[in-house]
């Protein structure tokens, strides 16, 4: 559905009491284009290493509280196992940014190696941060499905205020980098944080836009939350409004490009512990259940508050899969879940 600047600025502020008939449009849409099925994609955060340094990130490289951390090959294909055994259908390893070439081989031979162990069956999505073309292009042709890289905000002032001033933090490499991924044949992922210091309604439309133009398969849009290490704050909108905000970026979103996978992001889960729930029930179809050992999951801290389970895995599930059927959807079990919008694009 096409809608312009003004339109979407209208609903993004619409009041209250008509929020209910967003919600219910977002949730027809949701249900008519792709049925009522959330596809899981556990999620393993690989490394908290990264040579970037965004001002409101709590890993970034100048934070020396953070104890840093990188897990071994012996727990990533640990966590792959389990996902594929327990029918996840998908993966997603995220990391910060490195680009050594130690590094990249690395990736290269976990996504093969996962892909060998799964029969090719375990789709693996990659959100590993900017590289060269190069780097997309070897892990795409180790069988990399998806990427994710968030351009955070499509202002390129705003964007330019939230990072340091310098070569490792350039608006356009983001944009060549989101390009080069499109190019390659990757399901592009790509997303924003809402609620950022001088951030406007007039830029979150514009951002709804951007997605639209770029014609991105997949979206994680969540609530910019201050990390106590870094100075980054917001002190002009409340938590509660950057998460209603969101849920409303998310509903808006589902109605404009109704076909892309978008997420129930964890930050939405940090603010309302229904979050991601709610989420679903505003259009999102895509969960990423954290399945990183729980030993270190406490040091992938990009922001405060972030829920960090310490239940086992299988009681995680449970609780998750009860929600999930609770918030009226089915559980995409043993499906990969590859965006519609990107498969349609693929048999014109
Ligand atoms: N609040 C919310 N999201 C954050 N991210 C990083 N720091 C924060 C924060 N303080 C998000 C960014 C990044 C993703 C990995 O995490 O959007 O792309
Ligand atoms: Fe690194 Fe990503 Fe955090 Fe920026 S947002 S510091 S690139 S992990």
């Amino acid at each position: 559905m096409g809608m312009d600047k003004k339109e979407l600025e209208a609903l993004l502020t619409i009041p209250e009491e008509k929020m209910e008939n967003l919600l219910f449009l977002a949730a027809k849409t949701k249900r008519e284009t792709l049925g009522n099925v959330t596809y899981l994609r556990g999620l393993i955060e690989l490394s908290n290493i990264c040579r970037k340094n965004c001002l409101y990130c709590g890993i970034r490289c100048s934070n020396t509280n953070t104890p840093r951390y990188t897990l071994s090959d012996e727990e990533v294909f640990f966590a792959a196992d389990y996902a594929f055994k327990n029918r996840y259908g998908s993966i997603a390893i995220q990391a910060g940014e490195q680009q050594s070439e130690p590094f990249i081989s690395r990736i290269e031979r976990l996504v093969d190696e996962i892909k060998e162990r799964t029969g090719g069956a375990l789709g693996i999505t990659l959100s590993l941060g900017e590289q060269s073309r190069d780097t997309y292009r070897r892990w795409k042709e180790v069988g990399a499905d998806r990427y994710l890289l968030r351009i955070e905000t499509s202002n390129e002032t705003l964007y330019h205020s939230l990072h340091p001033e310098d070569r490792n933090h350039r608006f356009a490499d983001r944009i060549e980098a989101l390009h080069n991924l499109k190019d390659l044949g990757y399901q592009l992922g790509c997303g924003v944080m809402i609620g950022l210091p001088g951030q406007s309604i007039s830029d979150l439309a514009n951002d709804l836009l951007f997605f639209k133009r770029l014609d991105i398969d997949m979206c994680g849009m969540g609530p910019f939350i201050e990390h106590a290490d870094t100075h980054l704050k917001n002190p002009h909108l409340s938590l509660s409004a950057r998460f209603d905000l969101t849920i409303r970026m998310i509903a808006i979103l589902r109605i404009l490009m109704p076909t892309i996978n978008i997420a129930a992001t964890t930050a939405l889960q940090a603010i309302d512990p229904l979050g991601r729930e709610k989420a679903l029930r505003a259009g999102a179809n895509v969960i990423m259940p954290n399945i990183t050992p729980v030993n270190t999951r406490s040091a992938y801290k990009l922001y405060d508050n972030k829920p960090i389970s310490e239940d086992c895995l299988d009681i995680q599930d449970k609780t998750l899969f009860e929600r999930i059927l609770a918030a009226g959807d089915e559980i995409g079990f043993d499906l990969q879940g590859n965006s519609k919008h990107f498969r349609d694009k693929q048999s014109v």
